[in-house]
């Protein structure tokens, strides 16, 4: 499948580069406002082919989208140390206005991949200007919280995190949601597994967890000014789960009629992916208190969602 990717800095182009270690794509096109780095990454990038699987890696304007099955839009900028991914919002907003109309002239057909932050919200926005059906406008959403969660519970077990089934769901942000209460290892809950392998869950524990998970991106971005290889691998992850038709269960942002009691909101809940994008959502069974939290991230994103559309 050729992959457009929209915005080569540090998502766009590290996405385009899992893309090709991974042989996720047949295609991939860079395309950015500043033409010399897209040709620079581009380049780069292509350098990599012959030590990683078939891919044509190249650059150019938006009419060389053309054909493409998916564009991710990655255009925009990122956190600044300090800054919360909300704060983005109308820098950001303004972008998408011009970027997806022209996008869509080239790809009428593609899948809208949105990896801009605040990814929720932008979502929602490249929804509206598109007027795609909802299924085809998908943001990376929490997959890439659902991976730091995965991880980190992995490493206090002492088991691979590809053996570790948890989900983080709502914004992607500060109040996204952990579900403890269905996170399982070895086809058990997460707590009596570690306590099996001798590695019991405590309530600081699983507070360090928390924050680890939450707290990521600022820890990252104060030490190297960005982050990207997580949600360019997420990206190329979602990106195969489209292309093979996978049918596989990954927690991204699309726009929802009701979660948690609020209405029409974009936020991250299991979807099941396919060639047509979203095909279906999972709503996992929830604690109480999961229920209160997944209720508040809702609402804070529904206002900010609201903001935009005045
Ligand atoms: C991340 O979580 C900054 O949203 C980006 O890595």
């Amino acid at each position: 499948m050729k992959v457009g990717i929209v915005g080569a800095g540090f998502v766009g182009s590290t996405a385009a580069y899992a893309l090709v270690t991974s042989g996720g794509a047949s295609e991939v096109v860079l395309v950015d406002a500043n033409e010399k780095l897209a040709m620079a990454q581009a380049q780069d990038i292509a350098h990599a082919v012959p030590f990683a699987r078939a891919t044509t890696v190249r650059h150019g304007p938006y009419e060389a989208l053309d054909g493409a099955g998916v564009v991710v839009l990655a255009a925009g900028v990122g956190q600044k140390p300090g800054e919360t991914r909300l704060d983005l919002l109308e820098r950001n907003a303004r972008v998408f206005g011009q970027v997806i109309p022209a996008a869509l002239a080239a790809a009428p057909e593609a899948i809208l991949l949105v990896a801009t932050n605040p990814v929720d919200v932008m979502t929602h926005i490249a929804t509206h200007i598109s007027g795609l059906p909802r299924h085809r406008v998908i943001g990376s959403g929490t997959v890439l919280d659902t991976a730091r969660f995965r991880a980190l519970l992995g490493a206090r077990l002492g088991v691979t995190p590809k053996s570790v089934h948890a989900h983080v769901v709502g914004e992607h942000g500060d109040s996204e949601v952990l579900l403890w209460s269905g996170a399982t290892a070895a086809g058990m809950p997460v707590e009596r597994c570690a306590a099996q392998l001798g590695h019991p869950l405590t309530d600081a524990d699983r507070a360090a967890i928390d924050e680890g998970v939450r707290r990521a991106a600022y820890r990252i971005i104060e030490g190297k000014g960005h982050t990207a290889f997580g949600i360019g691998s997420g990206i190329a992850r979602i990106i195969a789960a489209i292309a093979g038709d996978e049918r596989a269960v990954l927690t991204c942002s699309t726009l929802t009629d009701a979660v948690a009691g609020v209405r029409d909101v974009t936020l991250s809940l299991p979807r099941v992916l396919g060639s047509r994008g979203v095909v279906d959502t999972v709503m996992p069974p929830l604690s109480a208190e999961e229920e209160t939290a997944l209720n508040r991230s809702a609402t804070i994103l529904r206002e900010a969602a609201t903001g935009v559309e005045q």
